[in-house]
């Protein structure tokens, strides 16, 4: 029985648990439940009235709660901004990978204090709409020391840290790519890799061909890093299939796929992590994620929060676009949020709301769940709890 320092949270109309085991469906949902949170952790789960008597309770008067979301593809630290390549995109240019080593200029120029102001701000944007766990990747500063700089920067919001060293050739290596790949693939990961838990590389025309991604993501595997790919985003490559051949955690953005990429992905451990803010602000067409469900593969969804192709914080207007776009269900959504963004980290200690889990969650203001599809734009977060803390929220 939870004793001191445990607290309460009842009166919710809706919990969503993602264990089926607790409650019904897929999102495991109970009805007029509790959740009493000790220790930072959830210690239990039920019915409103079979709730243990703690010293703290918090009703939250019907609304619905929701494990904390899981964004588990970010760039959140860089300086500057592409306000102009975004209006010049509506008006009909389109987006190249080019764009990037603007955004390389500016966070190299900048401080390590002004790069630690804007990821805070990032942060506390995205714990207040909801994000308890975040990945965070370094990739704008494309050399050993900025790179590691970017990686220290991080630690000030996460620890999921990804090294994307990978993400475009730097003009200073424009006429020697095997260079840049060797350096990324050897010194520049010798540094890096006591700073992350991830590698990353962008496998795209412009960026980085399969056999030079293969190579910086196995010397990620020898440092001890596990594997996440940016593949297929702006067209078709073997990418999928190389993250699926080594095993990697998560392939993301998954837009041009063909049938054998999808059979890949539904026999392997490899999360699809899908990032449709990507596409809404790059006006491409929305990865085939019916076609991935319905063939079994595990999804996510992320806001690959960066300054070129997709500047959002909000989970939960993923969640909407998901919906809307992507012809998800708002339960499937919700799902692949929080338990498929908790896939795709490979952990399994957030996403969802059971005994044992890190009390992560968010209290709606609304009585359902699917309230963040049929709500787009409107703010839901009544009450953030990360670690049994609440962070964020007026309620
Ligand atoms: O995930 N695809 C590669 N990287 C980012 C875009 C980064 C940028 O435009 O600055 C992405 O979409
Ligand atoms: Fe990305």
């Amino acid at each position: 029985m939870p004793a001191q320092g445990a607290f309460v949270l009842s009166g919710i109309g809706r919990l969503v648990t993602n264990d089926p085991e607790l409650g019904a469906g897929v999102l495991g949902e109970l009805a007029d439940a509790a959740v009493v949170v000790q220790d930072g952790r959830v210690a239990w789960v039920g019915a409103s009235s079979d709730a243990p008597a703690v010293d703290r309770l918090i009703d939250v008067g019907g609304r619905a709660v929701v494990p904390g979301f899981v964004d588990a593809h970010t760039h959140l630290v860089f300086a500057g901004e592409r306000v102009e390549e975004f209006e010049a995109r509506m008006a009909g240019q389109p987006w190249s990978a080019g764009g990037i080593a603007a955004t390389v200029g500016a966070t190299r120029a900048a401080s390590k204090e002004e790069l630690i102001r804007r990821v805070e701000h990032l942060g506390s944007e995205l714990l207040s709409q909801g994000t308890t766990t975040v990945e965070v990747k370094s990739g704008y500063g494309l050399d050993v020391a900025h790179e590691v700089r970017l990686l220290e920067v991080a630690r000030t919001v996460t620890e999921e840290r990804t090294f994307l060293g990978a993400h475009v050739v730097p003009p200073e290596f424009a006429h020697d790519r095997d260079g840049y790949v060797r350096l990324v693939a050897g010194a520049m990961l010798e540094e890096a890799a006591p700073l992350a838990r991830w590698v990353d590389a962008f496998c795209e025309a412009g960026a980085f061909d399969v056999e030079e991604c293969r190579t910086v993501l196995l010397a990620g595997a020898a440092h001890g890093l596990g594997l996440r790919l940016h593949a297929n985003q702006l067209g078709w490559s073997p990418g999928i299939q190389l993250a699926c051949e080594l095993g990697a955690a998560s392939v993301d953005h998954c837009t041009h796929l063909r049938p054998a990429d999808i059979d890949a992905l539904a026999s392997s451990g490899t999360v699809a992590t899908l990032v449709p803010g990507a596409e809404f602000s790059t006006r491409s067409p929305y990865a085939p994620a019916r076609s991935l469900l319905d063939a079994g593969v595990t999804v996510a969804l992320a806001t690959d929060c960066n300054p070129g192709t997709s500047y959002t914080t909000s989970m939960p207007f993923v969640i909407a676009l998901a919906v809307r776009e992507l012809h998800l269900s708002p339960a499937e959504a919700l799902w692949a949020a929080t338990a498929g963004g908790a896939a795709s980290l490979r952990r399994n200690d957030v996403g969802r709301l059971r005994p044992g889990a890190r009390a992560d969650l968010v209290v709606l203001d609304a009585p359902h769940p699917a309230h963040l599809a049929y709500r787009p734009g409107v703010p839901l977060a009544w009450l953030v709890v990360k670690d049994g803390k609440v962070v964020a929220g007026s309620g």
